[in-house]
């Protein structure tokens, strides 16, 4: 009788309380029915699990949890999409599942879905501004650790987890994706109560990454210093003349290879690019889009051996045939950059120069940037050697290893072999997938600044899905099909 007590005792307190590990907890029995209508009206259902703090050390009760949202039919081995809301560099609050997103489109798939909290430049308590970096790729990192601490007792396979983010959520996306259990997070993470597990991620998906910010500034004047906005503007006009003379020391310091192996340097980056936005128009047409005549573009009956590469050489796709057009041609054959980044600079204005690092320059205000780097007062800071330098100082210590740790081509290749901090490399472990898309008229980043993100994890050893998406501004989780496609292409 005692021991009937005894295991009713135990199997009473095993439902009640779940499952609960280096002071964080799991309950499987803790779910809620519920469902989601998605836009051609199909109903799915799922469990929800809300509201789990994936640190031991919570510092802001708003943030530093997240929801898990199991599809009926998902088992142990089933992939989880991990899916972070942060934009802007602010705080995300871990919300439910959305029908016109990835989130819902997971769900209908049946891949489990995690959507966490995290904090940002923007969250405060008590006074103190709780996110400023790298506090929020910390959460998403502790996000990892938690599901991978848990991945026994909760549906969904943590070897197989894909993050997906947009924007700034796209630059937290790259970051996980590419620093996975490096050891420089890990004294962070231990502060905090992070779970003692591995970090790395299966797949990262980004869309418009605004990142390599300390490149950011001069990537964009770079490119955008011939176009009608910036000719015009005579105040901007000479950040933009000097910021674009550093870019081509940098390109030439990535030591990129293009898709086919052949080095990309400052003098022939500019044939990469054309080829690259040839390939997303080309692309574009191939699925039925109309390319107007104004933007730049030069058609012709016959490929001329112009046609690069589709999705970065590897699968080789040819262009559909069609009846062919007596004046334009199917194949997209050349462009002239200067009348096309005018045409981009037309749809949507310019960020003021510099771009991101902002602060001061010429008397202006802080930029989102400016603050995610700023301190737990509330501070905003420069982050790039030129802007202080305008501004008559140096950066301090601590922006500069927050800006490295923030920055995920530090992270990739062999710039982490010289630079001295690559002590216990073997744990690093790079995702071995990823899927980057940037629109093909989104202003809101320099289109280097993806595109050397995807060359550098291709030569890396990466499996790399990249393309400039034709005609998106900039924004994130379109073409659904596709991404989804790709998902179960790498599965
Ligand atoms: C975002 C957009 C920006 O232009 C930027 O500088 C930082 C973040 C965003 O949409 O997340």
């Amino acid at each position: 009788m005692k021991k009937i007590i005894f295991a009713a005792i135990v199997a009473i307190t095993l439902v009640g309380c779940g499952h609960s590990k280096q002071g964080l907890s799991f309950n499987p029995n803790d779910g809620q029915e519920a469902e989601l209508t998605m836009p051609n009206g199909e109903v799915v259902k799922y469990t929800a699990y809300e509201h789990l703090y994936y640190v031991k050390n919570v510092e802001d009760t708003a943030y530093q949890y997240l929801n898990v949202y199991v599809p009926e039919g998902a088992t142990r081995s089933t992939p989880i999409l991990l899916r972070t809301y942060i934009g802007g560099y602010m705080a995300a609050k871990a919300r439910g599942p959305q029908a016109g997103d990835a989130t819902g489109r997971a769900l209908k798939e049946g891949y489990v879905v995690v959507i966490p909290g995290s904090r940002g430049r923007n969250s405060v308590q008590d006074s103190t501004y709780t996110g400023r970096a790298p506090k929020g790729l910390l959460d998403l990192k502790a996000a990892v650790r938690y599901l991978r601490l848990f991945d026994r007792e909760m549906p969904g396979n943590a070897e197989r987890i894909i993050i997906d983010g947009t924007s700034a959520g796209g630059a937290m996306a790259a970051l996980v994706g590419a620093t996975g259990n490096h050891p420089a997070y890990n004294d962070m993470l231990a502060a905090m109560g992070a779970a003692k597990e591995k970090d790395d991620v299966y797949a990262a998906v980004c869309y418009c990454p605004i990142t390599d910010l300390e490149h950011a500034d001069m990537a964009y004047e770079w490119l955008f210093n011939g176009t009608s906005s910036r000719q015009r503007s005579a105040q901007l006009l000479p950040i933009s003349n000097q910021l674009k003379e550093q870019f081509p020391n940098y390109i030439n310091s990535l030591n990129l290879k293009d898709w086919d192996g052949n080095p990309v340097t400052a003098d022939n980056y500019i044939d990469l690019l054309r080829k690259e936005l040839i390939r997303s128009a080309q692309t574009a047409k191939n699925a039925g889009a109309d390319i107007s005549d104004t933007l730049g573009f030069s058609f012709n009956e016959e490929r001329m051996g112009g046609m690069p590469p589709i999705n970065g050489g590897k699968k080789m796709a040819l262009p559909t045939m069609r009846a062919p057009q007596p004046q334009r041609g199917e194949y997209v054959v050349g462009l002239d950059i200067q009348r096309y980044l005018n045409y981009v600079a037309n749809t949507q204005p310019l960020k003021t120069a510099p771009a991101f690092d902002t602060k001061g320059v010429l008397g202006q205000r802080a930029s989102a940037e400016n603050e995610e780097f700023g301190g737990a007062d509330g501070s905003s800071v420069n982050f790039t050697v030129y802007s202080a330098y305008k501004n008559g100082k140096d950066l301090p210590k601590e922006v500069v290893d927050n800006v490295y740790l923030m920055n995920p081509m530090n992270f990739i290749g062999e710039m982490e072999a010289t630079d001295g901090k690559s002590k216990a490399k073997s744990e690093h472990t790079l995702a071995p997938h990823w899927y980057i898309r940037h629109g093909a008229r989104d202003r809101d980043t320099g289109f280097p600044v993806p595109l050397n993100l995807a060359l550098k994890l291709n030569e890396a050893g990466c499996d790399v899905n990249f393309i400039f998406a034709w005609n998106r501004p900039h924004s994130g989780d379109y073409a659904l099909d596709e991404l989804f496609g790709w998902l179960k292409s790498i599965m």
